[in-house]
């Protein structure tokens, strides 16, 4: 049984909300335990509602692990996370990703040659103690770069329980892809900003001299996320200034500049326990995606909720992800012809999951 690689078939563009909805419904039911829909919470509504999990990147790589009786599982989210689901499941199962062209600009952003350029660039240098630590926004190829070399997988709720291990054991992190998120872990962690580097794989040695490199204690790849960076301190400043009462609530892969402002700094799977748990009547200004902030403002009309920018911060890539095409991936396990699996090829797998494996024991 071969995966067929395919967009979406006309037909299912023809069919209305309820009628998608009700068909995804049959087609859960008919395959009862065998499968779990998983959704990331960036989710537009008309997907997260089908998912039987729904998590952070931390929570659905971990949940969907120990899901070891669904022989199938499907990834409502994008393609780096649908890639971990299939290096961390088990040989009986198998990983499908409703749409193929779900990617991540930010984990495009860390090619594996210009990795592998810049590792040995610093090692021609003579710096050897680096440990080699990947977002789980990355490329399997990424995460497999990082295991061989003794490191880490990390996401946005662990990143600073994974540096904290890394140094542990080495003298610098070099951190991929997201250059926010590895320099606002490493300021709450007390490094100076001047130890902390930017890489850029355009540059000569990444666009730093040999003596800021050999001072650094982090490294951080110049890669970023096109809807986090899209928050700024003006921003903020605007919101506060509407309303004093505002309360700034926003994702660590936003630029620094804003975290350094912000009242509360946390992963999808935080901000919206943030948000549960604060008091009835508050008022709070949101820096992440737009279907998440929105479903949270639905979910709790007793508090004022709103994103951050006035800008639309949507996720067109994990928007990809449509009842249409997670319709025609059940119908397709149902029919035993299966769309769009996932197989990330075995010597990656191998050397990336080790790299995963420490990041579940790190947490
Ligand atoms: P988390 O859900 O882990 O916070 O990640 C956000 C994100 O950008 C996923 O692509
Ligand atoms: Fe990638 Fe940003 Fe979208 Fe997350 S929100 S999938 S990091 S582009």
């Amino acid at each position: 049984m071969s995966p067929r690689l395919l967009t979406v078939p006309e037909p299912y563009l023809e069919l209305d909300d309820a009628t998608l909805a009700s068909r995804i419904r049959a087609a859960k039911a008919r395959l009862g335990q065998s499968l779990v829909v998983l959704g990331h919470h960036y989710q537009r509504d008309d997907v997260i509602e089908h998912a039987d999990i729904t998590g952070d990147s931390y929570k659905l790589a971990r949940l969907g692990a120990e899901r070891t009786d669904a022989r199938w599982i499907v990834f409502c989210g994008v393609h780096f996370m649908a890639e971990s689901a299939d290096i961390l499941r088990q040989p009986h199962q198998s990983v499908v990703l409703p749409d193929m062209n779900a990617g991540c600009s930010m984990a495009d952003m860390a090619p594996t040659d210009d990795v592998i350029e810049a590792g040995a660039a610093l090692e021609r240098l003579g710096l050897t103690s680096i440990m080699p630590v990947t977002y789980m926004n990355s490329t399997a190829e990424i995460k497999a770069y990082c295991g061989e070399r003794g490191g880490a997988v990390c996401t946005s709720s662990n990143c600073r329980a994974i540096f904290e291990w890394a140094f542990a054991q080495r003298d610098q992190v070099f951190f991929f892809p997201d250059e926010h998120l590895g320099r606002n872990t490493a300021i709450a962690m007390g490094i100076p900003p001047e130890r902390i580097v930017v890489w850029d794989p355009k540059r000569p040695l990444g666009g730093s001299t040999e003596e800021e490199l050999r001072a650094a204690r982090v490294i951080v790849w110049k890669g970023c996320c096109s809807v986090h960076t899209k928050f700024h301190l003006h921003h903020v400043l605007d919101r506060r200034a509407e309303d004093p009462e505002m309360r700034i609530l926003v994702h660590p892969e936003v630029p620094h500049e804003v975290v350094a402002v912000a009242d509360a700094v946390g992963s999808t799977e935080t901000i919206i326990r943030t948000l549960r748990e604060a008091p009835s009547g508050s008022h709070w200004a949101v820096g992440t995606e737009y279907h998440l902030v929105q479903r949270l403002a639905r979910a709790m009309p007793d508090k004022k909720i709103v994103i951050l920018s006035k800008e639309f911060c949507l996720c067109a890539t994990m928007y990809r992800i449509s009842p249409q095409n997670l319709l025609w991936a059940l119908d397709s396990i149902v029919d035993g012809h299966p769309v769009n699996v996932i197989r990330v090829p075995e010597e990656t797998k191998r050397w990336a999951h080790v790299a995963l494996d420490r990041m579940l024991q790190v947490h």
